[in-house]
């Protein structure tokens, strides 16, 4: 199930926090999704925001895969960041 904007913070159901922290959010550094998400709780709108607090971007797909994830995190359309890339 992706995960939305509208899923994180305090509207965030307990069982999408669980798995959060045993998915995948960067797969080349291996951060799990929930450090993703607490880096925007926290405050971070940007994928460079996320990538500065969590280590994630500079493995070996450059950041394709896990941008993907922050952009649908903050609710931008992914699929437009994929194909400008
Ligand atoms: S999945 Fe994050 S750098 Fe590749």
């Amino acid at each position: 199930m992706p995960f939305s904007p509208n899923s994180t913070g305090p509207t965030m159901k307990p069982d999408e926090k669980i798995m959060a922290r045993l998915k995948p959010g960067c797969i080349c550094k291996g951060v799990k999704l929930i450090k993703l998400i607490e880096a925007i709780e926290n405050g971070a709108t940007t994928f460079e925001e996320v990538a500065a607090v969590t280590n994630i971007g500079d493995g070996s797909c450059g950041g394709k895969r896990c941008g993907r994830k922050v952009a649908e995190l903050l609710g931008e359309d992914p699929i437009d960041d994929y194909l400008t890339t």
